[in-house]
């Protein structure tokens, strides 16, 4: 009786590590190969029956394994995109195998192609955020060059869009190649600010009017209670180059490149914290 007690304990304690570890131990590439390749390919790059399927092909699960989290990938999985040929998935593997699958698909790589990501951004996006990205299109889109976004939200808003503005999504408009290449050409627009630069431009073309930037001063309805400091990189950039102001700063302002600005701004932002 003792020995059997002492046996149940001893299997008890040694169980709850081995659970664990179980995911580890299921061969995500194997499961891969008999529940996925047929239609992604058993590299992640898509098959030919794969790329066969109506009404939307698979898709490149290399270019995008290291763009989509853990989180989309498991719902897609285990849900399955409805009206395609992706089905769920959890009535045939548990959760446990879903995460090694994952795991393995997490291991595919794949180098970024910048000058396709510009061509295909050329063909796609300037129509909203300009040739240079900082959508001086009155279209009302962002300013990418701003874009505090990482490359996993980048790739994101372009798969799913925004609700309720103009920013659609464009998951079934570009290969997931293309996304992967856009959205690193869109993270490498990002201007890398100077503000040593910012300072002396400011003492050029601003200092006559605003001695430092701190007694810049806002205008509008809120005025008196915000500052500088509340406004947005892209909301600041618009107010020096568009915003009333410009009227007494005329060519001061007109001359400076969109660079210059952001240099501006940096400096400001340095001063002002
Ligand atoms: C019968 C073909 C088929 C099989 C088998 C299949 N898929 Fe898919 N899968 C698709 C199609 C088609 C899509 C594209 C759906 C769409 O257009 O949104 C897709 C999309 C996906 C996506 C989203 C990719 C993206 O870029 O949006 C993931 C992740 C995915 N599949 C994972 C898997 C995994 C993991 C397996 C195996 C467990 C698997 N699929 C098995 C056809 C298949
Ligand atoms: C029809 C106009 C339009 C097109 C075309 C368009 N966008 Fe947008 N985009 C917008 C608008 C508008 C927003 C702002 C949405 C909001 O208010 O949140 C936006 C926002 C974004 C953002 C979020 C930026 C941030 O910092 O929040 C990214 C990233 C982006 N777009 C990338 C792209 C890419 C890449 C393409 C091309 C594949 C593209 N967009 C095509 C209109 C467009
Ligand atoms: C010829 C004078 C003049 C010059 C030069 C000038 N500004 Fe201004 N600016 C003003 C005036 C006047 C205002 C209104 C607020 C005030 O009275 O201080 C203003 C307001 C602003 C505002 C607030 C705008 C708003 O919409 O709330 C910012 C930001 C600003 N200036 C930045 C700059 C920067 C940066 C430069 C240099 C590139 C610059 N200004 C050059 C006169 C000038």
């Amino acid at each position: 009786m003792r020995i059997k007690l002492w046996i149940g304990m001893a299997a008890a304690l040694l169980l709850s590590p081995m659970l664990a570890s179980a995911a580890d131990t299921i061969d995500g590439k194997a499961l891969y190969g008999a529940n996925c390749a047929s239609c992604h390919g058993a590299t992640g790059e898509v098959s030919e029956y794969g790329k066969s399927l109506k009404p939307f092909p698979a898709r490149n699960h290399r270019a995008i394994a290291d763009l989509i989290g853990r989180d989309e990938m498991r719902r897609i999985i285990s849900y399955g995109v409805r009206g395609t040929a992706m089905t769920p998935k959890k009535y045939t593997l548990d959760a446990l195998e879903i995460e090694a699958v994952i795991d393995y698909i997490k291991t595919f790589e794949y180098t970024p192609n910048l000058a396709n990501g510009k061509k295909r951004f050329e063909a796609v996006c300037v129509s909203c955020h300009g040739v240079d990205g900082r959508a001086q299109t009155g279209m009302g889109a962002k300013n990418l060059v701003y874009s505090k976004l990482n490359l996993e939200e980048i790739v994101h808003t372009m798969r799913y869009g925004r609700q309720g503005t103009m920013m659609k999504s464009n998951r079934h408009q570009l290969s997931n190649e293309d996304i992967a290449d856009v959205a690193n050409y869109v993270f490498a627009l990002r201007y890398m600010a100077n503000p040593a630069k910012g300072k002396k431009l400011f003492a050029n073309n601003c200092s006559t009017c605003h001695a430092t930037p701190r007694t810049v001063k806002l205008i509008g309805n809120a005025a008196s209670k915000r500052t500088v400091a509340d406004l947005s990189d892209r909301l600041l950039d618009l107010r020096i180059r568009h915003g009333r102001h410009v009227d007494r700063a005329g060519k001061k302002v007109e001359n400076l490149s969109a660079d210059d600005i952001q240099d501006i701004v940096a400096y400001m932002r340095k001063s002002t914290k």
